[in-house]
């Protein structure tokens, strides 16, 4: 049930200055930090955190984005995806990203809960994407930039387990005792 997540806090937030903020909010959950950098990402490794595979997927939930808006589109999921996910390669490359590792009990699903959801738009008050930002994903691609939401989390425990392989060797991620660490045991 101990489990450790990526949160990267894409260009957004750092140009924002949002950086100890949103670090603030999961460490306040008690969340313990066991690795962190700042990076600039190559567009070829945010090709391999963001993979060819997801142009369907954020192409079908875009396009039911375009669908509640009122927008008639002859394009289909296919290629709406890529441009969505042409914007995206382009905006989390942008500028430099602040990525680090939780540790936690259920840390997957907690940190998910703390970030909101995907689209600004659907993101709960209270959230880290529903307080700081508001716009939507397909708002965004139809206007043709990256939709801006601040941060990625992890969406589940393997996906966890890949992504830290990718952003952090062995010997960037820290054992330490927190002073939360006492309930765990
Ligand atoms: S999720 O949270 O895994 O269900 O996200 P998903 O909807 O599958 O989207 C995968 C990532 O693609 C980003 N995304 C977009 N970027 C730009 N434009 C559009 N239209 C778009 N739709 C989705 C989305 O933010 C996810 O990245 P992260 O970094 O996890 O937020």
């Amino acid at each position: 049930m101990i489990e450790k997540t990526l949160v990267i806090i894409k260009p957004d937030g750092v140009k924002r200055s949002l950086t100890g903020e949103i670090i603030t909010r999961f460490e306040k959950a008690g969340l313990k930090i066991i690795g962190m950098k700042m990076i600039s990402l190559t567009k070829e490794f945010a090709k391999k955190h963001y993979p060819e595979d997801i142009i369907p997927r954020i192409g079908g939930k875009t396009l039911a984005d375009w669908k509640e808006m009122g927008i008639k589109t002859e394009k289909d999921e296919k290629t709406i995806g890529r441009d969505a996910w042409n914007d995206l390669i382009n905006y989390v490359t942008e500028g430099p990203v602040v990525a680090f590792v939780l540790e936690g009990v259920h840390a997957v699903e907690v940190v998910r809960k703390i970030t909101g959801s995907t689209s600004p738009h659907k993101a709960q008050p209270g959230t880290v994407r529903g307080d700081y930002s508001h716009i939507s994903m397909g708002y965004a691609t139809y206007r043709g930039f990256g939709g801006r939401n601040l941060i990625h989390t992890s969406g589940s425990k393997e996906e966890a387990e890949q992504e830290i392989k990718l952003w952090f060797k062995k010997d960037e991620l820290f054992k330490y005792k927190g002073v939360h660490d006492e309930h765990l045991v």
